[in-house]
This record gives C-alpha cells, structure tokens and sequence, in this order.
C-alpha cells in the first residue's frame, strides 16, 4: 500500500515539476517539424557559429547529425564541422568550464538535451525576447528567463531589442482593427507599455528572418534532444504496413481452419 500511494505521489506532482520551467511571459506557439531537412540544416550551421563556443552537444557526434540531416560528410567538414575536428568526433565546446564560471557566473550548461528538459517552446520564446538592460553585467536581460548570466550573442541578426511603451493598434473582439472612422484604412492605436521591439535597421535580419532563423535552430536542438526520433517516425510505415499483411494472412489461415467445421 505504501510504495503504491508513493507512486501516485509522484505521478500527480509531474505536472508540476513540468509547470516549473514555465514564466509568465506569453509564449509563441512553435511546432517542430523533423521533415523538414532544410531548416533543420540550417539550425545546425546557426548552432555551430553561434552556440557552441560556449555551449557543448557531448551527446551529439558531427557524422550522426550529419547522416540524420542528410548531409554529405565532406560538404559537413566543410561547412559546419569547425576546423581541426574529426567527422566522427562529438560536439564538445572548446571552453573549459572552470574558466567560464568566473566569466558568467554561471558556467554556460551542455544543451544536447535542454529542448526535452525546457520544451522547444520556451527555447523559442527564449531566443526571441533578449532585451537591453543596462543594470545587467552583459547590457542584455530576457523575458523568459529573468537575469539569466547569457550575452545576446544573436544581437547582430536580431537587432537592437528594448523593452518600453509602444504604440499598437487596438484589436477588437473578432480579431480585426480598431480602423479610424474619417481615415479610411488608418488603424486607431493605444499606447502599450512593457513591450518588446525592434528597433528598425539595427540587425542583419528582418523580424520575419529572424523568427525563421529561430524556428530552424529549435528545430535542430528539438532534433538532438532526441535523434532517435528521426528513424522512429520513419519506421513507423515499415511497421504498419507489415501488420497490415500479417493482417491478411491471418485471415486467410483463420478461414481455412474453420473451413471443415461448417
Ligand atoms: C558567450 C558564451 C555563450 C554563447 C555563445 C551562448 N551562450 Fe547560452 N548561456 C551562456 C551562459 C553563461 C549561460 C548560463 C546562464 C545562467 O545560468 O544564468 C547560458 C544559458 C543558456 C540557456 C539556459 C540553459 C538552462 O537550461 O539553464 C540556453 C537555453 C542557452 N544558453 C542557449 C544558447 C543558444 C541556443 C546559443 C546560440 C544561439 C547560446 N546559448 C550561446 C553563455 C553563452
């Protein structure tokens, strides 16, 4: 009795240990597509420039992510595997952990997994909301994750992102925009205040590149965080095609067993 009200315990306080990654910021849906190989090569070449001077993938081999991706081990070697590095070698980052404690407080973790602990969405919403603070040691803060010890290390694709009072059109009950009734087509707008934006021309990508590039490196550690997922879900036809035939012959030897009995 005992060891069974623990196991109910502990499966009515998973959802809570899953609550805990959560922060109040509204979060942007994103729905990781494994299919689709292009963004997923993508968000590997924006992991390699940008992530792993800091944060490893020990978990992860260059020639696996390679093969997964679809990716040819010379264009790989050439491409996204940093020079001096093996196809067959793991993705470890070249910063000593001891060195990066004293840097950033905190040292930067391996991220092989960190979609599966996080939820691509938070790792979405994360990437998206680095903003200005000049309180913080590195001039950046992050609406999801408050004071976390990271640089905006995408600051040059994204911008300059400030956290202030816009002006934004009022949106009414179905959806649509408040529209100024003597203005045709002219929206009316609300001051809003505790919003992000961008402020125009300050980074290498628009708003919408920016999303995308985002989307393809969630995409990718959605991927590393479990890469047996790329085969599972193809070896799901396979499998269910073979039952389908089993199927058949089941039916016919079923029949044939009960031919004489009538
Ligand atoms: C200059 C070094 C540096 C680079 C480059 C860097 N990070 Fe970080 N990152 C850190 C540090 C340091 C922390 C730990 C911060 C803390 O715990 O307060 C961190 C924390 C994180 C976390 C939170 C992990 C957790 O679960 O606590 C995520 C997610 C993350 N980084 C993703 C990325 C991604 C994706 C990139 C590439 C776009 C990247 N980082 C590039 C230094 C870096």
């Amino acid at each position: 009795m005992r060891a069974r009200t623990l196991f109910a315990s502990l499966l009515l306080s998973a959802p809570l240990l899953a609550q805990a990654a959560s922060s109040d910021y509204p979060m942007e849906p994103i729905h990781p597509d494994l299919d689709d190989k292009p963004s997923l090569q993508a968000g590997f070449a924006l992991y390699t420039n940008y992530c792993l001077g800091c944060h490893g993938m020990k978990f992860q081999r260059y020639e696996r992510t390679a093969d997964d991706l679809g990716i040819p081990h010379d264009v790989a070697l050439e491409t996204v595997v940093p020079a001096g590095m093996q196809i067959g070698a793991l993705m470890k980052t070249a910063m000593d952990s001891e060195d990066a404690k004293p840097w950033f407080g905190a040292p930067p973790p391996d991220l092989t997994m960190v979609v599966r602990v996080r939820g691509a969405e938070w790792m979405y919403n994360y990437l998206k909301t680095f903003y200005i603070d000049e309180t913080r040691p590195f001039g950046v803060n992050n609406a999801v994750f408050p004071n976390v010890g990271m640089p905006h290390v995408l600051l040059e694709l994204q911008g300059i992102q400030r956290k202030g009072c816009v002006q934004k059109p009022i949106i009414l009950p179905n959806g649509g925009e408040k529209r100024d009734p003597l203005v045709p087509g002219k929206p009316i707008t609300e001051e809003k205040c505790g919003e992000l934006y961008v402020e125009e021309g300050t980074g290498r990508m628009t708003p919408a590149e920016y999303d995308k590039a985002m989307y393809d490196l969630v995409n990718f550690m959605f991927y590393t965080s479990e890469p047996a997922r790329i085969q599972r879900e193809w070896l799901g036809v396979p499998v269910l095609l073979f039952l389908i035939v089993l199927g058949c012959f089941t039916y016919l030897l079923n029949r044939e067993y009960w031919k004489d009995v009538h």
